[in-house]
């Protein structure tokens, strides 16, 4: 395969979408809509990606500054061929132009590698990647010489009704010879309808000049779906979700209800695990072989290992170690790391704190900046007490601990391997190791106190 470099216009306004956000920063599966094009192109190793930017720059800009891209700037958005001219000097007398555009977020590396190898194989100077499809309102037509050759894209907008009758249509994306292409775009006019400068009407001019148009049909019409709107947006949502999903479906995922979860692009999923309904997995979120995952967790750029079992919980940014069972409705919040067999059960609060191997926290705790060690029973109830009002403090449990229900640890403290905390108590000192410790006013019993106040019922 030639030198490929890939030119990516997201410089359209997107006015549809109706947003504050520029369109091709719209999410689909947690990435941006430009991002996929980005990872189908640098999947295939391109030489270089440009990125032609305009409406909203500095945000599609700062959005995209983590990834090894060169942006050109248009400023105003004259057309598809000026955003075109624009990048001259950025594309390279080489090899091909893979010319793309950004709110195309379900085209794939595979099918843009078949489109160069068909390219580069037919001996053609310009390759459209086409779609034949049942209403092709509002697409370039694929005009056809009387040999089947590729004369032409006419815009909807500019067809007569005989060329609107096609159903061949261009999905704006090509592969095109880069010095043919740069020599191609200064001739470009906007004498049309959309007075725009049309990259289409490069196809007629390369034609006129004697070189060979290809069109590559596309297997998959999905694949080519442009995001104009909300609805289209929810609509490629909807594909990719399921392509994810049939994808960890086939490496043994078990999915209750695949079009009721709803996983992220990053998201991996480990061999026998069983996810049900109502599961929101995003970020790179990793989750382990054999466990279950129960409904309505929604888990975000968390690490969960094998043989776990969560119930309708939420966890965020941390670590589940092997065998642990969280939930239902429990909360890790970022920075929570659990040992091995470890237990949070329901309306347990983690927060920033770190839990070894099994201890649990069964019913009703608030868990925050906390070090505990192994096997430590939390009662129902507890609560740390990590913040001051200022500032946060640590609190440090050691193995084997026990810490009555309904207590409190006022932090900073330390309580020692085997420190046993008595119920109700709280506790502003270190426990030391092995000792009871029982903070907590003595019960006094006063006899008689009720008939004196008058309070007995008449019955009695
Ligand atoms: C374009 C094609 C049409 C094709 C359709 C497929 C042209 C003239 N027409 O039409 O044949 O069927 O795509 O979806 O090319 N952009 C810029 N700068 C501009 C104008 C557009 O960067 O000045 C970008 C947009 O952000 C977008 C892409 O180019 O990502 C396509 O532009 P759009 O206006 O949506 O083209 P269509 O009218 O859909
Ligand atoms: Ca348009």
């Amino acid at each position: 395969m030639k030198q490929v470099t890939a030119l990516i216009l997201a410089a359209g306004a997107g006015t549809r979408m109706r947003s504050k956000l520029p369109k091709v920063l719209h999410k689909v599966c947690g990435t941006a809509m430009v991002e996929h094009v980005i990872d189908a192109v640098q999947e295939m190793h391109v030489s270089k990606t440009v990125i032609v930017i305009g409406h909203g720059a500095e945000q599609v800009e700062d959005a995209l500054a983590h990834r090894d891209v060169q942006f050109v700037l248009q400023r105003e958005q004259l057309g598809t061929g000026h955003a075109v001219m624009q990048s001259v000097a950025a594309l390279p007398d080489e090899g091909n132009v893979l010319l793309l555009c950004g709110d195309t977020p379900l085209i794939t590396r595979e099918t843009l590698e078949e489109l160069v190898r068909f390219h580069e194989a037919g001996d053609y100077q310009m390759t459209v990647l086409t779609a034949e499809i049942e209403d092709p309102t509002g697409y370039g037509r694929i005009v056809r010489g009387k040999q089947g050759n590729v004369e032409k894209i006419v815009e909807h907008k500019d067809a007569d009704d005989v060329q609107r009758a096609i159903r061949e249509i261009n999905s704006g994306m090509y592969c095109c010879d880069a010095k043919l292409l740069k020599e191609s775009v200064v001739d470009l006019n906007n004498d049309n309808q959309q007075k725009e400068y049309y990259i289409t009407d490069v196809v007629e001019i390369l034609n006129q000049k004697g070189y060979r148009i290809g069109a590559y049909m596309v297997a998959d019409e999905t694949e080519i779906m442009g995001v104009n709107s909300r609805v289209q947006l929810a609509d490629a949502e909807a594909v990719m979700r399921r392509r994810l999903i049939e994808k960890w479906m086939d490496m043994g995922v078990t999915f209750i209800d695949p079009q009721n979860t709803y996983i992220d692009k990053d998201v991996k999923i480990g061999n026998d695990t069983i996810i049900y309904p109502g599961v929101i997995l995003k970020g790179k979120t990793k989750i382990g072989e054999d466990c279950i995952i129960g409904h309505n967790c929604r888990i975000e750029d968390s690490q969960i290992e094998d043989k776990v079992e969560i119930q309708a919980s939420t966890i965020l940014q941390s670590f589940v170690g092997e065998a642990c069972h969280i939930g239902p409705y429990a909360h890790l919040r970022p920075g929570s790391k659990l040992g091995k067999n470890v237990k949070i059960g329901d309306f347990v609060e983690v927060k920033n704190s770190s839990i070894g191997d099994g201890s649990k926290a069964s019913h009703l705790a608030y868990i925050g900046d906390a070090e505990i060690g192994k096997n430590v029973n939390i009662g129902c109830g507890v609560v740390f007490v990590n913040y001051d009002g200022k500032n946060k403090y640590k609190t440090i449990v050691e193995d084997n601990a026990f810490i009555g229900s309904n207590s409190n640890l006022v932090a900073p403290v330390t309580v020692r391997k085997y420190g046993y905390i008595a119920t109700g108590s709280t506790i502003t000192k270190e426990v030391p190791e092995g000792a009871l410790s029982v903070a907590r006013e003595k019960q006094k019993n006063i006899e008689g106190w009720v008939a004196r106040k008058g309070l007995l019922k008449k019955e009695e």
